[in-house]
């Protein structure tokens, strides 16, 4: 069976929604870059070892990231999914797991790349916004894209509402993208994956919805 590590920073909603999926994949560890993330009691109450490598304790980035690196490699995993993981990693560390690190990032890439996401898409007045899973590269959320989840954005909606209906989404897409990356269903042809399904339904999402 195929090993992942999954890395965390706070809450860990999308690590459980991992951990609750009945993945064909052994979860060999979780380790967060803060020691209060409180995630990492959720993922030990689930008996999983959880650790923190925080990187306050380090004085530059590369060291934190070889610390980090050292520490995911004593456990030996196939994949490494960053979940809610918010420290930017650097071109060593994501070149050592190149086409074998996963992010979520809560909008619909390439829109709206870094933080403040919701936020952002509010104050563009986009209709549509979402969330992407997609692998990590050296250049920041714009890794070839795996599966994404488009939601309405209601004219009521505040940022916390709207962070709140994509969670829900993510927490569909992202065990899945991981079921199909540990079965090696995935297969990164230059910036696009190739998921092999045949005759898949196709909805169209409309906002607001308009009458056919
Ligand atoms: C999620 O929206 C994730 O996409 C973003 O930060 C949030 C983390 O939530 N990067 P959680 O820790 O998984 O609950």
């Amino acid at each position: 069976m195929k090993r992942i590590v999954i890395l965390i920073s706070g809450r860990g909603s999308n690590m459980l929604s991992i951990l609750d999926a009945n993945l064909p994949a052994e979860v060999a560890a979780v380790i967060s870059n803060r020691r209060d993330a409180p995630g990492l009691a959720s993922a030990r109450a689930r008996g999983i070892e959880a650790l923190a490598i925080e990187h306050r304790d380090y004085a530059t980035r590369e060291a934190f990231d070889a610390a980090l690196a050292e520490k995911i490699d004593e456990f030996s995993p196939d994949y490494v999914i960053l979940a809610g993981f918010m420290r930017i990693l650097g071109n060593d560390f994501v070149n050592r797991y190149a086409g074998r690190l996963l992010n979520i990032h809560p909008s619909l890439l390439p829109a709206f790349p870094g933080t403040a996401t919701h936020k952002r898409a509010l104050e563009e007045g986009v209709k549509i916004h979402g969330c992407t899973v997609h692998f990590v590269t050296e250049k920041l959320d714009h890794g070839a894209i795996v599966i994404q989840a488009a939601v309405p954005v209601l004219e009521a909606d505040t940022e916390e509402t709207l962070a709140t209906r994509v969670l829900k989404q993510e927490h569909r897409i992202y065990p899945e993208a991981i079921r199909w990356l540990v079965s090696g269903r995935l297969k990164i042809e230059g910036n696009r994956v190739c998921i092999g399904i045949p005759g898949m339904p196709m909805g169209t999402l409309i906002s607001p919805e308009i009458p056919c």
